[in-house]
């Protein structure tokens, strides 16, 4: 990827984010994502990442997540912040504005973008209602210890009632919380990097999670990654209902190629899950 320009960014603003952070969720439909197989530039990048696929992620991408060495710049960060944010809608993020929300976890943070993201959403509905917010901790965990360090350095809370911390950590191997001591958990590219490590994943967030998920996850064949179409399943079975399920494509919908000046990523379908937690323990027996 190649230092992006601020021409990158105005690019990037043309995707209409500002005016509808949910714009990703109306631009997909079926008869789109068959349209993809026409598209040369997309069939083209598919290939090449298919062939370029980091063999050491393929055959085993926890061993090569906790051995990355990978410092990021402010630039590219914030350039895949704002690209990211496309593939990453808002869905039921409301919830965690909401009074009595005070821990949140980011499940897989990587560099912290999207727990930054998730950070400036509150802060700035509370703004918006002229609240002043309550005491709302924002912990992300990854498996990357170079990943935390890039989240330490370019994240900023957003706000003086928000804190954002970052630990290396195993969330598969259980983290050193108690039950429902989250009250929103966000799984944002995590499950999909987990293939026979997704199930304790998955019970870890289900113990941790008091009332809610927030998941995107891939939802095609990617050389390292699993997609699983039951997710929704998946989640149901573990006592939560499953309020909203979008499909959506990684960047916006062009007959073209990409929108993506830097053509970061194909134009892959995902899917977007918020599960609710179908019994959440009452508040106060929680702490
Ligand atoms: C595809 S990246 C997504 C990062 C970030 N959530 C985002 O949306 O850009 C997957 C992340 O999961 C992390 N990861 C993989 N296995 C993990 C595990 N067992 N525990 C915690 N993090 C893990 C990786 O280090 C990586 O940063």
């Amino acid at each position: 990827m190649r230092i992006p320009t601020p021409a990158d960014f105005r690019e990037l603003e043309s995707w209409g984010l500002l005016a509808d952070p949910m714009a990703a969720v109306s631009d997909y439909s079926d008869e789109r994502a068959r349209r993809r197989e026409d598209n040369e530039r997309h069939c083209r990048a598919r290939a090449e990442y298919e062939a370029n696929a980091d063999e050491t992620f393929v055959a085993d991408s926890q061993a090569y997540y906790r051995d990355l060495d990978r410092p990021i710049d402010r630039t590219k960060w914030a350039y895949l912040k704002r690209r990211k944010a496309w593939f990453h809608p808002p869905v039921e993020w409301g919830r965690f504005a909401a009074p009595g929300t005070s821990r949140i976890l980011d499940a897989g943070c990587g560099d912290g973008d999207g727990t930054q993201r998730v950070a400036d959403f509150i802060a700035g509905r509370w703004r918006a209602a002229g609240y002043d917010g309550f005491p709302l901790e924002i912990v992300g965990a990854d498996l990357s210890a170079s990943r935390i360090e890039n989240a330490r350095r370019h994240t900023e809370s957003p706000h003086e009632k928000i804190t954002l911390r970052f630990e290396q950590d195993d969330v598969a191997a259980g983290l050193d919380y108690g039950d429902d001591f989250f009250d929103y958990t966000l799984a944002m590219g995590f499950f999909e990097v987990l293939d026979e490590r997704f199930d304790d994943a998955l019970s870890e967030l289900e113990r941790l999670t008091a009332h809610g998920l927030y998941v995107r996850d891939i939802l095609e064949d990617y050389p390292g990654l699993s997609a699983r179409p039951d997710l929704d399943d998946a989640l149901a079975e573990r006592g939560f209902d499953v309020v909203a399920r979008h499909r959506i494509f990684e960047e916006p919908f062009t007959e073209s190629g990409t929108e993506d000046p830097l053509a970061v990523w194909p134009m892959n379908v995902h899917q977007v899950l918020f599960g609710a937690v179908r019994d959440p323990v009452a508040h106060d027996t929680r702490y």
